[in-house]
This record gives structure tokens, sequence and C-alpha cells, in this order.
């Protein structure tokens, strides 16, 4: 896209516009500033290598937006500012592909290949055919048509022949360029497909915070990604971060025929000279046109395709992928072969349904259909009532599943779920299971409504369903099964970690009614333990000694392991640091929280009610007289070049862990915070940052940087 020169002199374009004042932006040099916005959208969106920071950006871009402001004659609409949509779309207009839409002919296994091989080989009267293999995008499909050099429209697959223009959703997703410059090839028309994902870092955060608010987590990428194309509001199109990557062109308009003749029209797939002096010729092979359309600034699967010679080849180069596919940061259900010479493939041509030199071969399903058995209700520590589903046994993806979350009560009745029913699952990539959707048509009038249960399934206190919340719960804290829990969650590696305590264990001792609440954790001796199946001598002292050892344990650790709720580690880190002892802790009203760092209403208020329990400060003190450690971090500060200055990571760290950086800031006096508030100084942006650098950018006090800035800041 960018030769090295180019590069060099763009960023230090960049860094004149990062230190220059507005006004120094007029009509002669406000392209370049665009060049310079564009060059750093194809850097991090394409290339996925940003060489600037998202605030760095963002001070240019702001700077650009505040200059077109004062001058909206000089606004074009290919400028970067003009993503972003202003109002609502009353409707998607209906408009017809220059090319229609088709499908794909799928294989399964190596004989399929083969079989579409010896096809195209009699076809086409050749030997050893050049093919062109890439991934088969898992997402929403998206024909493009860019005229003169802009992006005309975006529009949906439709019926293959029309579609729906969703153009100002389409200008939200950073990686196509609004401008391109297609002219430089004698291109004055091109219409080329793609498909838009959600990347899987993404979509999980999507589904956790869908969840959080208590909606419905959705099934996979897929979905989200086509349900944002729909939405009539673009600026939420725009914080979704879509991404579209660009496989097929399927029309080209010349702006002249080889002959000189002015024209319009013209499909171009095949080999051609160049067209005009001055222009690049038009490539020959498809793996040329994603070439192209990757140096015009598109994201194509230009580094994941594979030119080879041969079918043996293809196969193996599909079964490599496969092997790699979890390791992707997007969803592919599958390879595409394509013959790679465009001639050929204008040779070859189409069927009604799918073009003849190509074909997809698809990877193992994820999806698989089962049926709803049971629903059983599981209580948790905070006595959340889940309920899971118990399905006839599954593969998906490589995995047998057997139970599967339905989440809560409204889930339920939005997936139109029964007891009796056929349903159809999804496991896709590492996220956990989901139910895609009940297949209602099948049902035979046997089928059973899900009762949501009105007591606790464990203790039989009634349920609450709190205003506004999803959940139900059962509110009774000595209910066995919270307890159990919370036992589960105090002997846990990230609280009291007691080595040798897991789960099972917790479990098993509960039910035998050894252990009966977490104190009684520390009651346990070894005769008690001498007859236990499956527990020799040497795993009993291994046991008695790591609960021992955890009684040194420094306090944010044991608070952490109380579970009060909306108390994470960091929480946990910074009430230690502001007590001598944890009942001094209890004894501190909300408002007396609230003015430490890093709590705010809602956990000042949890603590508080947490305390006012008296079972839980007799609960204390029984830990306290087991020889617990319940003493605060020494009080003073240390200082360091950072003391006084809050910090908060967020998205994937490259060259850190994020633990070490935490502990880089903390060593020179700084301190972590586990949430963005007016409290922050510091933002510390990693890849895939979500809705935390969304909160942060709206507070202007907080500075936003990069890791490498971080690592710059904390340098001695
Ligand atoms: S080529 C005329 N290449 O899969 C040929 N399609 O199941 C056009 N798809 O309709 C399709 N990745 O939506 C092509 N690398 C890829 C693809 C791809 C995903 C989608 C596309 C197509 C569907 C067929």
């Amino acid at each position: 896209m960018f030769n090295a020169q180019q590069v060099r002199a763009l960023q230090q374009d960049s860094i004149k516009w990062l230190s220059s004042a507005e006004g120094e932006i007029n009509a002669e040099n406000i392209e370049q500033l665009r060049t310079v916005l564009r060059f750093h959208e194809q850097r991090y969106h394409v290339a996925n290598d940003p060489i600037i920071s998202d605030g760095e950006y963002d001070i240019i871009y702001k700077k650009l937006q505040k200059f077109e402001e004062v001058n909206p004659e000089l606004v074009t609409p290919d400028s970067p500012t003009q993503r972003v949509g202003k109002g609502l779309i009353k409707n998607f207009p209906k408009v017809q592909h220059l090319v229609p839409m088709l499908s794909l002919d799928n294989s399964y296994n190596a004989a399929d290949l083969i079989d579409f091989d010896r096809k195209v080989k009699e076809l086409s009267k050749q030997e050893n055919i050049e093919y062109c293999i890439e991934p088969k995008f898992d997402g929403a499909s998206i024909s493009l048509v860019y005229e003169n050099d802009h992006l005309l429209t975006g529009i949906t697959r439709g019926d293959g022949e029309v579609g729906d223009d969703i153009t100002p959703n389409i200008k939200q997703i950073r990686s196509l360029p609004l401008s391109a410059a297609f002219s430089k090839y004698g291109i004055e028309t091109i219409e080329f497909r793609g498909e838009v994902l959600m990347n899987k870092n993404k979509f999980a955060a999507y589904n956790k915070g869908l969840m959080e608010e208590g909606l419905v987590p959705l099934a996979n990428p897929r979905n989200a990604a086509a349900g944002t194309l729909r939405m009539k509001d673009p600026s939420i199109v725009n914080k979704r971060n879509l991404e579209a990557f660009l496989y097929h062109v399927s029309y080209v308009g010349k702006l002249t025929t080889d002959d000189g003749r002015q024209t319009t029209e013209g499909r171009l797939l095949s080999p051609h000279s160049p067209l005009a002096t001055g222009h690049f010729p038009l490539p020959t092979t498809h793996s040329g046109m994603l070439e192209m359309l990757w140096q015009l600034g598109f994201k194509s699967p230009k580094k994941e395709m594979k030119v080879v010679h041969g079918i043996d080849d293809v196969i193996k180069y599909v079964n490599e992928f496969e092997e790699g596919r979890d390791a992707l940061p997007y969803e592919i259900d599958g390879m595409v072969i394509k013959v790679n010479d465009l001639n050929m493939q204008d040779k070859l041509g189409m069927t009604s349904h799918h073009p003849r030199w190509a074909i997809a071969f698809k990877f193992k399903a994820r999806q698989a259909s089962s049926k709803l058995l049971a629903v059983e209700f599981q209580v948790g520590r905070t006595g959340a009532v889940t309920p899971v589903a118990k399905i006839a046994a599954a593969q998906v993806g490589g995995v047998t599943v057997t139970s599967i979350s339905v989440h809560n009560e409204d889930y339920i009745k939005e997936k139109d779920l029964k007891i009796g029913d056929h349903i159809l699952i999804e496991r896709s990539g590492d996220v956990i299971p989901q139910i895609v959707k009940s297949l209602p048509e099948l049902r035979n009038g046997e089928e059973k409504e899900i009762d949501f249960p009105k007591n606790c399934p464990v203790c039989n206190d009634g349920l609450v369903r709190p205003d506004g919340e999803v959940v139900w719960r059962c509110v009774n804290i000595n209910c066995e099964a919270q307890v159990a829990e919370r036992i589960i969650h105090f002997v846990s590696k990230d609280a009291m970690d007691i080595k040798s305590f897991g789960e099972a264990n917790v479990r098993k001792f509960y039910a035998l009614k050894l252990i009966s609440d977490v104190p009684s954790i520390y009651d346990l001796k070894v005769e008690m333990l001498g007859n236990m199946e499956g527990f020799g001598a040497k795993s009993v002292t291994n046991l008695i000694e790591a609960i021992d050892a955890s009684k040194k344990q420094p306090l944010h650790r044991l608070i952490y392991g109380l579970g009060i709720r909306y108390v994470g580690e960091t929480t946990a880190k910074t009430l230690a640091q502001n007590i001598t002892d944890i009942f001094e802790l209890a004894a501190k009203t909300e408002d007396e929280l609230k003015q430490m760092d890093d709590v705010g209403v809602k956990v000042a208020d949890s603590i508080a009610a947490f305390f006012k329990n008296e079972d839980n400060v007799q609960m204390l003190k029984r830990l306290q007289e087991a020889g617990l450690q319940m003493k605060g971090l020494p009080k003073e500060k240390k200082e360091g070049g950072l003391t006084g200055q809050t910090f908060l990571f967020t998205g994937t760290l490259n060259k850190l862990k994020r633990n070490d950086a935490e502990a880089m800031a903390e060593a020179l006096g700084g301190k972590i915070l586990s949430g963005v508030s007016s409290k922050l100084n510091y933002l510390i942006v990693g890849e895939d940052a979500g809705s935390k650098l969304e909160k942060a950018k709206k507070i202007a006090t907080i500075n936003i940087i990069s890791e490498d800035e971080f690592i710059k800041l904390a340098a001695p």
C-alpha cells in the first residue's frame, strides 16, 4: 500500500500534525492531513500494525473535525470524518446487484476436491491447474460498488439479485476506505464482494455486555455481524468495530476499452493489456486481484491466501488451515478454492447456482441438532439461580455437549424453549456452547413448558427478582448451595489459594459434613481425613499444610475470598491498603468507603451491606481465632515517579504481561484502579480495547496512552 519512503514521510507528517495548532490547517494542506489519517486507519484496521497510539490518532482526527466544523465548504465525502452518519436510517432501499451474487458448491473431504479438480481439468482441457486457496469467512456477505474512486453503495446479499442498500452502516467499517484510486487501473466502476465479520474478542465482549444488561447473548459472531449491519442507527454500528474481508471482484467497468472507446460497461474477468498509457495493468489472476485490492487499501486475504499447483497441495493446505482454525481472531467455516487464472474462470463459467471455477471446502460443523431433555436450576455463590438445560449428547466442533446454559427466564421466553424441543446448538471457537434456536415446527404436542421455580431448589426459601434485574436470587445466605460455592471461591487460586483443595474436594467434604462453612476449613484435622477414599496419607498432610499456610496470605486475598459482590481482586487490594485490619473495614460507613480510590456507590453499598450482616462479622471473628492474617498492608506509600497517579490497563498488551505492567506501576508508587472513573489518571490501551476505552474518551481528564508510552513513563 505504502512504500518505506512514503511511510517515513507520513509518519513525519503525523508528528507535525500532532504538534501543530488547528490554525495551521488550511485549504491547501487539509488533504495531506486526511491522507495521514487514512494512512493510520489502514495501518490499524487493515494491516493490523498501527504505528501511532489511538490517543494520538484521536488528537489529529479532532483537529480535522474542528477545522471542518468551521469550514463546512471544505468537507469532502471521503473525509475520515464522514463515516459517522447523521440521524437514523428510515428504511433500507432495495438495490439490484450489478452481477448476481451466487453461492458456492460445497465439498467435505479429499475425494470431493479430487472430483472438483477432475471436472476443472476436463472442462479446461488443461493439466496441473493453478488454484488460489483462501479462508471461507463466516460472517455476513456484502457487495460494494465504487464509482470514480468513491464508495457508492454497500448492499446486503438479499436474494442474490436484489439486496438492501446499507451504505451508511457500511461506512462505519473502518477497514473499508471511503475512496480508493481505482482509476490508476483505468477502472471507473467496480463491484466486489466480501464478508463483514465481528472478531472473536469483540464478540465475546459484546455478548458479555448483553448478559450484564440482562439481554440475550447471541449464538455466534455471524449473527452479531449480520444483526449489526441492519441497525437503523449507524452510530451504534460504529461502536461495534466490524471488519470486512474482500474476496471477489464481480464487475469492472472501464474508463476506456482496449481499443480506446469510452464505455461504462463491461464485465472484466479476463486478462487485459494495460488499458491506456499511465494505467497499471489489471491483474490477470484472482490472487492478483486480491493483491490489487490490498494495494488500494482494502483488507483482502492477501496474507492468508496461498497459490498452489494441483489438487494435492490444495488438500494439504486446507487441512493445515483447519488445524489452526481456533487460533484465528475471526471465525471461518472452511476454505474456498478458486481457479486462479481469470481467463480460465471465464471459460469455465457458472451454473445458475454457483461458479464452476470455485468450490468451498467445509470444515467440521460447529452446529448440531439435539433435544432439550430437562432444565435444572443451579444456585451460585451470590444466590443467582441459573437454568441449565440437559440435552441429548451432541458432538459439536470436536466436543460432546450434554448441558448448556439457558441463562435466565427471559432468555427461555425469547428463544421459545420447551422441554422435549428439537434444538440447534452451536459451539464456535472457544465460545461456550449456545442454543441457536428451537425448532417449533418439529413439535408433536408432548412438549412441556419450562417452569421457573418460585423457591430455591436447594433451601426452598422464596426467590426474589429485584426490579430491573433479569436474575432470580435466593437471598438466604445460609442456603447450602451458596455456602458450598462460597467455600469454593474462598479456597480458589486467586483468593486464599489453598492448593489441592479443588472444587470436587470441597463438594465432597461439604457433602460429608467435614466442613460446613468457610471458618470450618481451619478446623480440619489429619485424623478426620484418615479414612477418606482416594485420600492417601500424603494428600492429607499436603492439604492440612496448605490450609495452615493460607493463614499467612495477605489481607487482600482474604477480602477477595469473602466474595463480597462487586469486590474484585483490584478493589480488594485498594481496601487492604486503606485499613489497619479487617474490622476497621467492617466499621466504615458508605461515605468513608467512597473516599477510597476505585470505590464507587455500588461497591460501597455492597461492602456496607455485607458487614451489616452479623453472621458475616461472626465468621470473621472465627477466622481471626483460627489465626488468619487480618492486618492491612503497610500504610507507608511507596515513593516513585508515579506516586499519586492512578492507572488502568485495558485490551491485550503486546510487550508486557498485564500483571507485570501493574506491578511496574505499583513499584513506582502508582495505583491500579479496576474501572474507569474521574479518579483515573491513565488508561493504558492494548489491542482490542473495548468499552473502557469508550468510557474513558468521555472523561477529559484521563490520559489515554499506549503500552509503549506507558513503558516510557515508567522508565527510570
Ligand atoms: S467467493 C462467485 N470467497 O460463502 C463466487 N465466498 O457459501 C462468490 N464466502 O456467498 C463467492 N468466504 O458469502 C467467496 N473467500 C470467499 C468466501 C466466500 C466466504 C461466502 C460468500 C458466499 C458463501 C457461499
